[in-house]
């Protein structure tokens, strides 16, 4: 990977001017018909005009559920890479990395060089980001530990890295949150001890202060609200309750059920912050979808998608991809089967080994980030969502500044307030009505390399490496 990430288009279609990146795209795809039994591709040709303005702004990040396992671990590790730590470990001295996140430890390749080999660049170089170690984070929780406190109770952290942050985790405290039991479990109820009280209608007056007070008091320009929190149950989706945004507003100022991550939604909405729900509860039940349209602000969820389902999206996609019919998903972690009695004998552990070693090698070659030369994998960690949050904060924040216009709409607009496009980062991806859901992994990160390529004006990543299939 070069040295210097930075990198400039070199084309009459991409203008770096001083407030923005504009880039002219055409934008090819095709539209099926079906005629008489035979279906009729048409291709198609949109020429967009992509802005993308380059002034980062200042984000800060709300979590609801900040003391919990995923928010402590986040707000540690941004502290620890800010901060340069690297703590001992039986293996050795670690230093603080951001591995697991796709902006900040993921690539993207620009072309081919001179020599014919692929210049890969870090997926934050491809356009202006925010820098994770500039975010500054607050939040809410039930319970009133610090964050300090909250980082040693998740147990996630080695001890000697928690010594070292202490200090500077110990003066965060999270913010009263909004508890009503019915809607998580009851085992909770010994930790909620930091509870903003009053009616449905004061709550949501006093989450709306406290985003306003963070804004202003940290100097901020932009603020994010993500969902951490326990999971909640499912809120019946009720005509008249929750079904219209005037409707959930009526609800809400009557007192009546509203789950308190619907009312965190609502409040974030009418603070002009995104909001993203990261458990799986349906906490953007269709008013809240509806306010998010009318004022215009980026919402996204549901549940953030770690190990277990991005490995089942992946072999799924592989297996579907080769032709081979996926008959049954049994997730199972118990190595009794006959291969694995088979493969238990040295020497067909050994084969195993050997046609195993080179299965990896082009990803791992494409990720100089990751991998020293000569650098492979030799086993996997467990990861927490925390990567997954910084990405979704990272994202959403980076579409906020991109407006686009197209030949036949010269009207500039933005996308959709339902970001479908962090579908890569959800298990269950929120997309707008009537958009088709994907989630097969590898579509969901060429959908998100393919539109940021698009905003300085590279074509769609293809593949074909025609270049070298030529005599
Ligand atoms: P956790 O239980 O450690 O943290 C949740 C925190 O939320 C606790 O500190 C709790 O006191 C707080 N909380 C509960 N209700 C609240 C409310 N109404 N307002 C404010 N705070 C409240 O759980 P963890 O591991 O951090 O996960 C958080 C959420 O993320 C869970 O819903 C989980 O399902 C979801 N998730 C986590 C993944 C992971 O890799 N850890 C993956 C996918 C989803």
């Amino acid at each position: 990977m070069e040295a210097a990430a930075q990198f400039f288009v070199e084309s009459p279609d991409v203008v770096y001017g001083p407030e923005a990146i504009e880039a002219q795209y055409e934008y090819r795809t095709t539209r099926v018909s079906r005629e008489g039994g035979v279906l009729k591709v048409h291709p198609t040709s949109t020429r967009f005009t992509f802005r993308t303005a380059r002034q980062v702004p200042r984000l800060g990040v709300m979590l609801v559920g900040w003391g919990g396992n995923n928010g402590s671990t986040l707000t540690a590790a941004v502290l620890a890479n800010r901060l340069r730590l690297s703590w001992p470990t039986r293996s050795g001295r670690k230093e603080a990395n951001y591995y697991g996140s796709l902006t900040q430890a993921g690539t993207v390749s620009l072309g081919l060089d001179a020599e014919g080999q692929e210049v890969f660049v870090p997926f934050s170089a491809l356009l202006p980001m925010v820098a994770p170690n500039d975010l500054v984070f607050d939040g809410w929780d039930i319970s009133s530990l610090n964050l300090a406190e909250a980082m040693r109770r998740a147990k996630v952290l080695d001890w000697g890295l928690q010594e070292q942050l202490w200090p500077h985790m110990e003066a965060l405290r999270p913010r009263p949150s909004v508890y009503i039991p019915e809607f998580i479990a009851a085992n909770q109820s010994a930790r909620a001890d930091n509870l903003i009280p009053g009616s449905r209608a004061q709550q949501l007056e006093q989450i709306r202060r406290d985003i306003r007070d963070f804004r202003s008091s940290a100097g901020l320009d932009k603020v994010i609200v993500l969902w951490t929190a326990n999971t909640e149950r499912f809120c019946e989706v009720i005509p008249g309750l929750n079904d219209t945004a005037e409707n959930l507003l009526r609800t809400i100022e009557l007192g009546l059920e509203v789950s308190p991550s619907t009312l965190f939604a609502v409040a974030s909405i009418l603070e002009g912050c995104a909001f993203l729900n990261g458990s799986p509860q349906n906490t953007l039940v269709p008013g809240a979808l509806e306010l998010a349209w009318q004022r215009r602000v980026f919402v996204g969820g549901d549940d953030f998608k770690s190990g277990q389902t991005k490995v089942k999206s992946v072999l799924v996609d592989f297996l579907i991809g080769s032709g081979l019919k996926t008959m049954s998903i049994v997730s199972y972690n118990h190595l009794g089967n006959n291969d694995g009695e088979n493969l238990s004998a040295p020497l067909q552990f050994r084969s195993k080994e050997v046609s195993k070693s080179n299965v990896v090698d082009d990803m791992v070659q494409s990720n100089p980030v990751l991998y020293t030369p000569g650098e492979e994998p030799d086993h996997c960690d467990s990861l927490l969502a925390a990567p997954i949050m910084l990405d979704l904060a990272l994202l959403t924040e980076l579409c906020q500044r991109v407006s686009f216009c197209t030949d036949v709409d010269p009207e500039p607009q933005t996308f959709h307030p339902v970001l479908s496009l962090l579908s890569f980062l959800f298990k269950a991806p929120l997309v707008p009505p009537g958009s088709p859901v994907v989630n097969a992994l590898f579509r969901q990160r060429s959908c998100i390399e393919n539109i940021l390529r698009a905003c300085v004006g590279l074509p769609p990543q293809n593949h074909m490496l025609l270049e070298h299939k030529m005599e």
